[in-house]
């Protein structure tokens, strides 16, 4: 389990991008619970995106080696996870983000 909010594996996340090893984290938006957070609402709201969008891009900028599979029952929430991919998170943002976790 990893996510902005989930930060136990940020250690091993950087050895296996050493390694060139994927890691695929689950509960990518928090699974059950999604994520909810002021500050992530906030940069959701500055770079006119989704919460989840948000969440997503964050990380994909995390570590080269993090592939999602974020899950969904819903084709408009499918699309809104597929756009994220293009969405660049500025260095700003980024710093705000990283607070979030533990
Ligand atoms: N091997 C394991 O032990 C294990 C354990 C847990 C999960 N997994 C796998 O990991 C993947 C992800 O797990 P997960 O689906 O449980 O957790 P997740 O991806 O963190 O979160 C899924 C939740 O986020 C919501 N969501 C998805 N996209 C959204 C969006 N754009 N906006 C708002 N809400 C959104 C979904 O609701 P909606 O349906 O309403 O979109 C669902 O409630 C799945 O493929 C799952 O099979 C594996």
């Amino acid at each position: 389990m990893y996510n902005l909010a989930n930060r136990g594996d940020d250690e091993l996340i950087d050895h296996l991008a050493g390694e060139g090893i994927a890691y695929v984290p689950f509960f990518p938006l928090g699974g059950y619970d999604s994520l909810q957070s002021d500050t992530l609402d906030n940069v959701a709201a500055d770079v006119d995106a989704t919460p989840m969008q948000v969440a997503l891009a964050w990380l994909l900028q995390r570590s080269p080696n993090i592939l999602l599979i974020p899950g969904t029952s819903s084709v408009t929430h499918l699309r809104e996870n597929v756009a994220a991919a293009n969405l660049r998170l500025p260095a700003e943002a980024i710093a705000t983000l990283d607070r979030i976790g533990t």
